[in-house]
């Protein structure tokens, strides 16, 4: 008797126990997968040791937020954009392709739309050899045809004159970053 009704217990409970779990494990799955595509980070690199900066994208409601920070630059209005490919090798960073163009716009600043998903403008560095550069742009996402991750961060010699094509004649690259999904993200 005892017996029977510890196995009917078991029998409907064992059941709904193990559905819970997978639901959480569900859940916390789905959780993760969000909070893995909704960050990205570029580090510059540059031949010239004095320069540095960093760059961080955060999904929000709004679009993507992009924040900057460059040092150890010439004072002025540098042309600062994402490229086509996250390949930062050659020295003069040419291998990072051109700009960032998946709907084959023209080049422009933001603003001004249409142009290419990568066009930021120009970054304004100090006399302290410092910029700063905070926008939300709906041109970017963390996945799809306009990802960001993978792709990489140029910051230029010179001003983007927002119309010369395709380049905004910005002159040389001074630094390169590979945009990358946050180290924290990888683990599930
Ligand atoms: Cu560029
Ligand atoms: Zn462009």
């Amino acid at each position: 008797m005892r017996t029977l009704t510890t196995r009917r217990w078991l029998a409907v409970a064992l059941p709904l126990a193990i559905v819970a779990v997978l639901a959480v494990l569900a859940v916390l799955a789905t959780v993760a997968a969000a909070a893995a595509m909704d960050s990205a980070e570029a580090t510059l690199h540059s031949q010239d040791a004095k320069v540095s900066g960093s760059v961080h994208f955060t999904q929000e409601a709004a679009g993507v937020h992009v924040v900057a920070d460059v040092s150890g630059v010439k004072p002025g209005q540098h042309g600062f954009h994402i490229h086509e490919k996250g390949d930062c090798t050659a020295p003069d960073y040419k291998s990072a392709g051109g700009h960032f163009n998946p709907a084959a716009a023209p080049h422009a600043c933001d603003p001004t739309s249409p142009r290419h998903a990568g066009d930021f403008g120009n970054i304004t560095v100090g006399a302290d050899g410092k910029g700063h550069l905070d926008m939300t742009t709906t041109s970017l996402s963390f996945a799809g045809p306009n990802s960001v991750v993978g792709k990489a961060v140029i910051l230029h010699e010179g001003e983007d004159d927002c119309k010369t094509q395709p380049t905004g004649n910005a002159g040389g690259r001074l630094a390169c970053g590979v945009v990358e999904q946050q180290p924290m993200m990888h683990h599930h």
